[in-house]
């Protein structure tokens, strides 16, 4: 599907509700299959990736009602049952990195898929520390299919060289049921934490200390939660706002963890207004208000630590700074180049054919601003989502019309993304 943008509107204006978080989707589906009992998952993300993991659970004999109204109730024994077909990931690494910490603790074999791009995507980060506790998967060198071969697994004291919140979750996850004490995982730096939030809430003994989480074999209870909306999709509205003269919105219900609030300190820095209007928590994750206001923004540097907290937000901050006064620098981002699509890439050629002045690195991009994008051009998206909605935002201040190529790769996460655009377009 080609999607044409153009700036056929004055500002952005209003107040809109942001759908819900995908990795909090996740984790409610997966860890409420595991529990014993009712759990209550309200506002369940709609996009293909969540709905990948839900399905896997139906396969695995889990009794999963879906409900109109966005609320899935999951009634289950703690117990999976042996699977009849290989189990879809689709489009998602957080599925297949996390669910492959579950099945390699079972008493059954299962094999895991993925589309075109996930089955491109690293699996050794997850088979080495699984394999140390224990488990036989087989793979083609390191991606999918993983044949996974169910065995007892014992517990590990494992370095993560990587910040990785599906790598420290799969582990987790196969924690949970290992044998011999606690499971314990080290990261770098601090990646995002759903888990061990929702893990903690639902009963498991899990402990954390700064980068370090140990987990022991647990029972879990029942969740009741409403998921948060997801701050890697209202980072779109934020940037559009920022960019587009005049515009004022405010956007509600995101969620605030601030293991994934990195994009908003690297914005204030910047110069935007953006100012938090209320805050409160649900099931231990903080939520809030946003308001954001068209600013004057100044290049900076995005690198170190804070890279974890705004992974995913990377190539829409590529576009707002090509509207930034100055050098923006992105670097130590080299895991960018393994996502749905290589995101160094990926953003830096398609960027450079609205007409911004991007250089590609090797661990990130250098962005020259501030530049007016031309537009008048086609533009691809690599089967990638993210890239999809940051060069729709792009297309929104390009002098001429853009034309997206496969825009359709927005439904992964954001199915409602253009819909909620429309609405804010004065
Ligand atoms: C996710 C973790 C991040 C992120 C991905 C979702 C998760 O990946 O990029 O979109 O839900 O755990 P990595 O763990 O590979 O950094």
């Amino acid at each position: 599907m080609i999607k044409k943008v153009t700036k056929d509107f004055k500002n952005l204006n209003g107040e809109i509700i942001i759908p819900p978080d995908k990795s909090i989707s996740h984790r409610a589906v997966i860890f409420a299959s595991l529990a014993n009992g009712k759990s209550i998952i309200k506002n369940f993300s709609d996009g293909q990736d969540p709905k990948s993991t839900l399905n896997i659970f139906k396969h695995l004999g889990v009794d999963i009602e879906i409900q109109k109204n966005a609320t899935i109730i999951i009634n289950s024994k703690a117990k999976l049952l042996p699977p009849t077909q290989n189990l879809d990931c689709g489009n998602s690494g957080t599925s297949m990195r996390l669910i492959a910490g579950v099945l390699a603790r079972q008493k059954f074999n299962s094999v895991l898929i993925g589309d075109q791009s996930l089955s491109k995507r690293p699996m050794k980060r997850i088979i080495e520390p699984l394999t140390l506790m224990g488990a036989h998967i087989e793979s083609p060198n390191y991606t999918a299919p993983l044949k996974i071969k169910g065995q007892k697994l014992h517990a590990i004291h494992y370095n993560s060289p990587k910040a990785s919140a599906q790598v420290k979750s799969c582990i987790l996850l196969a924690g949970l049921g290992a044998e011999g004490g606690k499971t314990i995982i080290s990261e770098p730096f601090l990646s995002r934490n759903h888990t061990e939030i929702m893990l903690k809430y639902m009963g498991a003994n899990i402990e954390v200390s700064e980068n370090t989480v140990s987990i022991e074999k647990s029972e879990l209870t029942p969740i009741d939660i409403e998921i948060c909306g997801d701050i890697s999709s209202a980072a779109y509205f934020i940037a559009a706002a920022l960019i587009v003269p005049k515009s004022n919105i405010i956007l509600k219900k995101v969620g605030l963890n601030p293991t994934r609030t990195g994009i908003l300190d690297i914005l204030k820095q910047m110069g935007a207004d953006i100012k938090i209007i209320d805050e409160y928590e649900i099931c231990g994750e903080k939520v809030g208000t946003l308001q954001i206001k068209y600013s004057q923004l100044n290049g900076c540097e995005i690198s170190g630590e804070i890279i974890p907290r705004l992974i995913d937000e990377i190539p829409i901050l590529a576009v707002i700074a090509t509207q930034a006064n100055g050098k923006t620098l992105i670097k130590d981002a080299l895991e960018l180049r393994n996502k749905e699509s290589d995101r160094i890439t990926s953003v830096v050629t398609e960027l450079k054919k609205l007409g911004a002045n991007i250089e590609e690195t090797q661990d990130g991009m250098i962005i020259e601003g501030k530049t007016p994008l031309m537009g008048d051009c086609e533009v691809k998206t690599y089967h990638d989502h993210r890239l999809a909605m940051s060069l729709y935002v792009a297309g929104l201040i390009c002098k001429k019309e853009i034309l997206i190529k496969n825009f359709q790769w927005v439904n992964i996460s954001f199915p409602t993304f253009e819909k909620l655009f429309e609405s804010l377009k004065k």
